[in-house]
């Protein structure tokens, strides 16, 4: 649905004397058409460049764009103006007109492109209902809450009927009771309306709840990027550490610490207490989490085994065996995650 190739953005020297931003080099990623798509990262690593170059609010460098098939960059601008209407978007602090009712607000965009009066009216009350708005249409923007303020952003996003949703930083001023709401609304509409959503954030807790797939942006450039539960299960993933914290806890000396993740049935399996039985290990939990992400339970565990990786290939094997991903940490550093490479690593 969205295809990006080698996206270069390069801000020209804004003072004398200050040289060029790159604020991205070389992006390529392809979101799937009806998929949510988050896009995390830190302050500056690019993001709102990124997903404003996607519908042409900024113009790429050099690279290409593709929106359901179109090169936005290719068209004229009465095109461009036209291929807009496909793609809705959102944004931190709503960009809301205080001088106009919600109402107003949803139909603005229908009245630049023409919609008939009549026409307008039905589809904001329509598209108001949906998102739960229907008995504030004439409230000013001033006498909402902020979850209701970014209800109009959606609703006036969505007044065009777009197969895109853009998000940027969407609930990042709303409270955590106020983010659910607002996150549930978009896994609805996404549904309902088979909407495709990308979005960005600086909030892990967004991807966990929404997100079929993540791509991690640092300086400009995509280091990693995939569905979130093959990204759990790829080892060093910043992305599975980042959504799972197991805290610092490392074990000590001369032990041997694990990193195991499982998904879906296996999270109901008791894996300690198996794994200590057949091998009559005392294994020490260190860290876990078990989430829903997605709709699926996964979750993550760091455990230690006594001695090293030597003497715990067997119990390791074991585990790798009835499908789970077993990543082998050793003292504070990630190995390699295959269990040659951590046997190295101890004979090291
Ligand atoms: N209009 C602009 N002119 C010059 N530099 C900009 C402009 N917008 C963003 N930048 C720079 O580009 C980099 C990426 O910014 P941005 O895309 O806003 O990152 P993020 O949304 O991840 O915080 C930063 O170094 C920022 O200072
Ligand atoms: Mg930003």
């Amino acid at each position: 649905m969205i295809e990006i190739s080698d996206l270069y953005k390069v801000y020209p020297d804004r003072r004398a004397n200050s040289s060029p931003v790159e604020a991205l080099r070389g992006i390529d990623l392809t979101v799937k058409r009806g998929e949510i798509f988050g896009v995390v990262g830190q302050s500056g690593a690019g993001k709102s460049t990124l997903i404003r170059c996607v519908n042409l609010l900024e113009r790429p460098t050099s690279g290409s764009i593709l929106v359901d098939g179109q090169d936005l960059a290719k068209l004229s601008d009465g095109g461009l103006r036209a291929a807009r209407h496909g793609i809705g978007m959102i944004f931190q602090h709503f960009n809301l007109l205080a001088s106009r009712t919600v109402q107003q607000n949803v139909e603005f965009g229908l009245e630049i492109t023409g919609v008939p009066r009549a026409a307008r009216r039905t589809r904001a009350a329509e598209i108001l209902d949906l998102v739960g708005l229907a008995d504030r249409a004439s409230a000013f923007p001033s006498q909402l809450s902020g979850g209701q303020k970014q209800r109009v952003g959606i609703a006036r996003a969505l007044a065009g009927n777009p197969k895109v949703l853009l998000s940027d930083e969407a609930t990042s001023s709303l409270d955590p009771e106020t983010t659910d709401s607002i996150l549930e609304l978009v896994k609805d509409l996404n549904v309902q309306l088979g909407l495709t959503v990308l979005l960005i954030t600086h909030e892990m807790e967004v991807v966990k709840r929404i997100c079929h797939s993540a791509a991690l942006l640092e300086a400009g450039r995509i280091v990693e990027s995939g569905n979130i539960i093959d990204l759990l299960n790829t080892a060093g993933s910043k992305i599975s550490h980042a959504l799972f914290p197991l805290g610092e806890s490392m074990g000590a000396q001369g032990n041997t610490v694990i990193e195991i993740m499982y998904a879906g049935q296996l999270a109901e399996e008791p894996i300690v207490a198996k794994l200590s039985r057949e091998f009559g290990i005392d294994v020490n939990i260190l860290g876990a989490a078990v989430e829903v992400v997605g709709g699926t339970r996964v979750g993550r565990m760091r455990l230690e085994l006594p001695g090293n990786a030597d003497r715990n290939s067997a119990p390791i094997t074991r585990l790798r065996d009835s499908g789970l991903f077993v990543e082998v940490l050793s003292a504070g550093v990630l190995c390699a995650g295959s269990l040659s490479a951590e046997v190295r690593e101890a004979g090291a």
